[in-house]
């Protein structure tokens, strides 16, 4: 009877799972409905001037430059010796903003809040890195936010290499101001040094944290008693784990910026086959108990579970390593997603925290009503104080009770966060052992289980288990080689940034070229510009500023570069840029009107274009969507001014830099590659295919051979072309960090979606219907072929410009309505051009070929 029941809940529940991890695989990320507005939303990047973006949010969160100080902070030194600096040395991983800049003292400084009262989180970001004169090795430092103390003596460079951020939960009062001061240790060391990269000061949802008054209170676990998180504690973050599922971003969070880590790597050894579960996106976790805002629906639709097995002889255990002088807080959180299960009394386990037992009968749908329906449970957790400070850890165990109908457990989430010390406001522990916190978006996943294992696993676990271990393990790959790939692009931020202005910026005046183009003197930069009036302002980057100016007595609208002077790098890019496009003429290249070095600014002069980027035509704007025609002819036009860079000119040059924000639409619709700040006088001698160098380029267009053997060719400009095909096609950007693992990278999801023979999916909506299928499988032949591994068998310039012609050809030809006239001829025509990726020897058509072909096509056009 129980066997029969068992075996027929399982095999419904292996369909059913089945189902809808497939959904879950091919389907868009969800978007979050049940975000919570943050009152105050303050994001304030020390070290840096005005504000910034960090490229890879997708969210475009603004981080305020601590500079400076408005009505929401001010910054106050008592000596008035802070610095801001840029990081000396940078690491690949580690996000730009706000982490390669900080403000650093010898002395105590304070940051000093204008803010609502209420419970916040604040957060601090630090990346401890070398800063000129300021050694990574001799940071040491408290934090203080009020009353609290958050850090004691805290050395930054033990914790890691990396970037990491605390968070905390504070509750301003009615004062509605908050001080955080960072002090340097002296006792120690007479040159030890505080530094900061990032602060957050968000609001939170009252009570989403802390108790409420007369709710019910924490029970604390072990003791019977109950136990309130009161307004006057602070908590810090700890752990925050979306238990069973993938990490969490914090812009995918609910509004308050949190990060959910993964379990694996807490999660017991024995128990790493344990079942995570996947649910579809198309289902939604019912909030009928706890606000929406509580934690993102992935991790109510992700848990982990052990299978249904028969037996109750075991604990699903993780381990969670603490410091036993602090009381802790557990939220576990909780959403039966088995389907089959719909009454109380199915699945019932028995929860111990810290080996006491918690809950003796936890029974989600007993605590919910039904399945589907989030809930969670607080505990807190006092250790047998001894005193001193001790690392031990911290489990969470979960064992089934028998009932009818399984054998089995559940867990979706687990947040740990430390409570302050009731007396002393302490939340520092001595001496903090290093804990892995990843930088917020970009989490590598732990180690893949090694390949042998997971075949013992899929051989031993039956049915249900075996198929979604073996799907997870395929997803985890298709992850793994998408950060992989992330990792290497992440790399092209590998810039070098000096700690402060030089004073000795010489001027390149002399040695540049001014018979090829126009020398302007400040002063007339200053009249076009209306001394750099803000408002003229068209386009803000790492480099500096753009404004849109007129020249020649206001009658020529030009776009008006100022690069931020002093940076070396500047310097070196200034003089490539005018140097490189003073030589070239041609009608899809940016014309360089002139500059001026004057007073050591550098300042580029370029023809005016008028309609922007292309990005801005492509998406997160307003600008109404491109036809697909317009698409083409802007490829086209792009690919011509390329192939002329690395054919044409009188040096073979490699732009090094080719994304869709460097090629340029002007009133006309004409597209212009732009940016020659990174170029490269490509290998002249026939000796020579390569030239090596140091890697650079934007994240999510580097050619990854480039990348692994910093041998720069022009096939490196094609494979980034590539890139900029698919995200003219797809309309998304090349890597979106935020979204399920298979989709962050969009040569990676692009290739899946080929693969699968679902290329209508990848297609801009906006664009469905209006593809000729013949035309777009050559538009992503032509694409797939720039983007291949090995560079010598990427198509070159010169094909990439015949395949986009003939694709456009195509296009009018078919669309035309006569592609009936010579049905003979265009299925040999489509023959040749389709599907035929896969076999090297006719990747492409020679452009012999290809010409004969499109003259055959115009001629049915004119028919
Ligand atoms: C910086 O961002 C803040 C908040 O979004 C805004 O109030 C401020 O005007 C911005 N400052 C500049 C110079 O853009
Ligand atoms: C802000 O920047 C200016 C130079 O741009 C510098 O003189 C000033 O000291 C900076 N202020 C702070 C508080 O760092
Ligand atoms: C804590 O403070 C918040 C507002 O700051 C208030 O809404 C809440 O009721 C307070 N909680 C207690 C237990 O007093
Ligand atoms: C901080 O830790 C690092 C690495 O453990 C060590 O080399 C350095 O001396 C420490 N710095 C101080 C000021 O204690
Ligand atoms: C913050 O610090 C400033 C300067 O030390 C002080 O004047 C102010 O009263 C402090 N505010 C709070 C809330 O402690
Ligand atoms: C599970 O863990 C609890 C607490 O440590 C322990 O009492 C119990 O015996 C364990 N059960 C099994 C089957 O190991
Ligand atoms: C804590 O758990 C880990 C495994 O997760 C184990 O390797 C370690 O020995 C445990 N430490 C203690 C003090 O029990
Ligand atoms: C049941 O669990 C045991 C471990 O307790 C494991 O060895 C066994 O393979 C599992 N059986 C099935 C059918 O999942």
């Amino acid at each position: 009877m129980v066997n029969l029941n068992k075996n027929k809940s399982s095999k419904i529940s292996l369909s059913c799972l089945l189902l809808l991890f497939l959904q879950h695989l091919f389907s868009i990320g969800a978007d979050n409905y049940n975000l919570y507005h943050a009152v105050e939303d303050l994001a304030i990047n020390c070290g840096a001037i005005g504000n910034s973006t960090s490229d890879l949010d997708q969210t475009r969160r603004t981080w305020i430059g601590d500079n400076n100080s408005n009505d929401q902070f001010t910054l106050i030194e008592h000596e008035k010796d802070s610095v801001s600096a840029s990081a000396t040395q940078v690491n690949p991983s580690v996000k730009q903003v706000p982490y390669y800049t900080a403000r650093l003292s010898f002395s105590e400084f304070t940051y000093s809040f204008r803010v609502t009262d209420g419970q916040k989180f604040i957060r601090l970001h630090f990346f401890p890195a070398t800063y000129g004169y300021f050694d990574r090795s001799n940071s040491l430092f408290s934090v203080k936010a009020g009353f609290y103390t958050l850090l004691k003596d805290f050395n930054a460079s033990a914790i890691s290499e990396e970037s990491f951020f605390r968070e905390y939960c504070i509750n301003v009062g009615q004062a509605r101001s908050l001080n955080i001061t960072f002090t340097p240790t002296l006792t120690h060391k007479l040159d030890s040094y505080a530094f900061i990269n990032g602060i957050e000061l968000v609001s939170m949802p009252t009570n989403l944290y802390y108790s409420k008054p007369g709710g019910e209170e924490l029970k604390l676990v072990g003791h019977g008693n109950s136990f309130p998180i009161m307004n006057n504690t602070a908590l810090e973050t700890v752990y925050r784990i979306n238990v069973g599922g993938s990490p969490i971003s914090s812009e995918k969070d609910t509004g308050m910026y949190r990060y959910w880590d993964i379990d694996d790597s807490f999660l017991e050894k024995k128990y790493e086959h344990s079942l995570p579960a996947v649910y579809g996106s198309d289902l939604r976790p019912k909030y009928e108990i706890i606000p929406s805002y509580t934690a993102p629906d992935d991790v109510y639709l992700t848990a982990r579970s052990y299978g249904m097995n028969a037996t109750t002889n075991y604990n699903v255990t993780w381990n969670f390593k603490v410091d036993t002088k602090f009381i802790y807080m557990v939220r576990l959180h909780f959403c039966e997603l088995e389907l089959t299960l719909t009454e109380a009394n199915q699945r019932v386990f028995q929860i111990f925290v810290a080996d006491m037992l918690a809950e003796k009968r936890a029974d989600v749908i007993l605590w919910t009503g039904y399945n589907l329906v989030p809930y969670y449970k607080d505990y807190a957790i006092l250790f047998d104080k001894s005193g001193s400070s001790k690392q031990l850890n911290l489990s969470i165990k979960l064992q089934p009770v028998q009932t009818r109908f399984a054998y089995d457990v559940i867990l979706n989430g687990v947040e740990i966060f430390k409570v302050s010390d009731i007396g002393t406001g302490n939340l520092a522990g001595v001496n903090p052992e290093p804990r892995q916190s990843p930088p917020q978006s970009l989490v590598p996943p732990t180690k893949p289980p090694k390949r042998s294992k997971v075949t013992t696993v899929v051989a031993t676990v039956a049915g249900a288990g075996s198929g979604i271990i073996v799907l997870s393990f395929i997803c985890f790959l298709i992850f793994r080689r998408t950060t992989l790939a992330s990792d290497n692009n992440r790399n092209s931020k590998l810039r070098h940034i000096p700690l402060a202005p030089s004073k000795s910026s010489q001027s390149y005046g002399s040695s540049l070229p001014s018979d090829l183009c126009r020398y302007f003197s400040l002063a007339q930069i200053t009249a076009a510009t209306y001394n750099f009036d803000e408002v003229l302002v068209i386009g803000v980057g790492g480099f500096g500023k753009v404004y849109k100016g007129y020249i020649d007595e206001n009658n020529t609208p030009v776009a008006i570069k100022r690069l931020k002077s002093g940076s070396q790098q500047g310097a070196h890019e200034f003089k490539t840029e005018i140097e490189m496009l003073s030589q070239l003429r041609h009608l899809h290249l940016v014309s360089l009107v002139g500059y001026c070095n004057d007073e050591n600014e550098m300042i580029l002069v370029y023809d005016f274009m008028a309609r922007g980027t292309l990005r801005d035509h492509l998406y997160d704007s307003d600008n109404k969507p491109l036809s697909w025609k317009q698409r083409l002819e802007i490829c086209l036009g792009a690919a011509q001014g390329l192939h002329y860079l690395h054919t044409g000119a009188k040096h073979s040059i490699i732009h090094r830099d080719i994304k869709t924000t460097n090629i340029l639409i002007d009133e006309k619709w004409v597209a212009k590659v732009s940016d020659f700040g990174l170029s490269k006088i490509g290998p002249t001698g026939m000796s020579q295919s390569h030239i090596s160098t140091v890697v650079k380029g934007s994240i999510g267009y580097l050619d990854p051979e480039y990348y692994k053997r910093q041998r720069l060719t022009h096939k490196s400009d094609v494979y980034s072309f590539g890139v900029v095909l698919l995200e003219v096609l797809c309309a998304r950007p090349p890597l979106l960090l935020s979204m399920d693992k298979h989709q962050a990278s969009l040569v990676e999801w692009a290739r899946g979606c080929h693969k699968n023979g679902e290329i209508d999916r990848m297609v801009d909506p906006f664009l469905r219907g209006t593809i000729v299928p013949q035309c777009l499988n050559r538009y992503i032949d032509t694409a797939f072929n720039c983007l291949l591994e090995d560079g010598n068998q990427r198509l070159s310039m010169n094909d990439v410009v015949w395949g986009l012609e003939f694709t456009m050809q195509l296009q009018e030809s078919i669309e035309g309505g006569l592609e009936v006239v010579n049905k003979r001829e265009e299925i040999a025509l489509l023959k040749n051009s389709v599907n035929d990726v896969e076999e090297n020897d006719v990747l492409f058509m020679s452009t012999d070929e290809l010409s004969t072909r499109s003259k055959t096509s115009k001629m049915t056009t004119e028919r």
